[in-house]
């Protein structure tokens, strides 16, 4: 039986990828810097390594006897302190470090759709820096590149909830974002494949503009849109970037031209936007 270290189970993706490993028979080991957080996969996990990738010292033993590596390491909403090149780029770093000096087989990295076209902002830079890394490394792996997350695309349903949304110029720009299930099951499959990068989204494609209706659409709510022109967010996020902290100005960067660019990834997957909105409007 393979052994997999998951680093960043805690996560969105990274709870998917322990579940779906388990499912196929893989012999769990779940990374964490708070174990607690791991409470609602613990029946998918069959040990719990306490380390924090970004203080080497704690990762020693993590990757002992271990096959594979699959790491969704990376700063979304977190608030620690910490720059994109401490925990996206030398944090997955001292991953690698350890991957290699245990003899790991492979190295599953997730990084980001169209990262070319967005290496300026911060986050995909040290994302970058790794993968160039990981490449040179001489070790055997994976690069995951996926569209947007369902997790990510909540906040399309929390401004239809609030009854009026906003969209960054008209919203034609297209997208095929993915769940986390699915994007599990390409995670877990490039541990037999032999592709290096693969770029992935999901099944259906949307402008985001169709993205805020068909939130409002689950709500039964009448959908109020209202257009805020290019110029006005730049000069925003612009004055923002003089005064607030990178992990505050870097996710409005990067949604602002996430927004604008047409993402649309090779899909794979069932899992249905629509099917996740009803059952978000269900709870609300
Ligand atoms: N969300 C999207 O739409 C999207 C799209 C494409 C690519 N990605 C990338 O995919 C990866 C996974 O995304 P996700 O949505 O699953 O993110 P997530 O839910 O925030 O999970 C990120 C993981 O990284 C860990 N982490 C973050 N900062 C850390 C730190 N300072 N020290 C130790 N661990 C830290 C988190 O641990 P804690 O739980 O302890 O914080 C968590 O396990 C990220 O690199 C993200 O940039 C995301």
């Amino acid at each position: 039986m393979q052994k997999v270290l998951v680093a960043g189970a805690t996560g969105y993706l990274g709870s998917h990828v322990v579940r779906e490993l388990k499912k196929r028979g893989y012999y769990v080991r779940a990374l964490a810097r708070n174990p607690k957080k791991l409470t609602s996969i613990q029946d998918s996990i069959d040990e719990v390594f306490t380390g924090e990738v970004t203080k080497p010292e704690s990762l020693e033993g993590a990757c002992k006897n271990i096959d594979v590596l699959f790491s969704s390491i990376g700063i979304t909403r977190q608030q620690d302190g910490l720059s994109y090149m401490d925990v996206d780029y030398q944090g997955n770093k001292n991953l690698l470090e350890c991957a290699q000096a245990n003899g790991v087989s492979k190295f599953i990295y997730t990084s980001v759709f169209n990262a070319e076209k967005m290496k300026q902002l911060n986050p995909i830079h040290a994302k970058i820096k790794f993968s160039d890394e990981l490449r040179a490394s001489g070790m055997n792996y994976a690069i995951v590149n996926p569209n947007g997350f369902f997790s990510d695309i909540e906040q399309y349903f929390e401004m239809a909830k609030f009854g009026v949304a906003f969209l960054i110029g008209d919203g034609t720009a297209k997208i095929n974002p993915i769940h986390g299930e699915d994007l599990a099951k390409v995670c877990v499959d490039a541990i037999q494949k032999d592709e290096k990068q693969i770029d992935v989204g999901g099944p259906e494609i949307f402008t985001h503009r169709e993205i805020l209706e068909l939130a409002f659409k689950a709500l039964h709510k009448h959908p109020l849109i209202i257009q805020v022109p290019q110029w006005t967010v730049d000069l925003t996020a612009g004055t923002l970037k003089l005064f607030a902290t990178e992990n505050i100005y870097s996710p409005i960067e990067f949604a602002i031209l996430a927004l604008t660019l047409d993402m649309v990834a090779p899909a794979y997957g069932e899992k249905k936007l629509g099917d996740f909105f009803a059952e978000l409007a269900q709870k609300a």
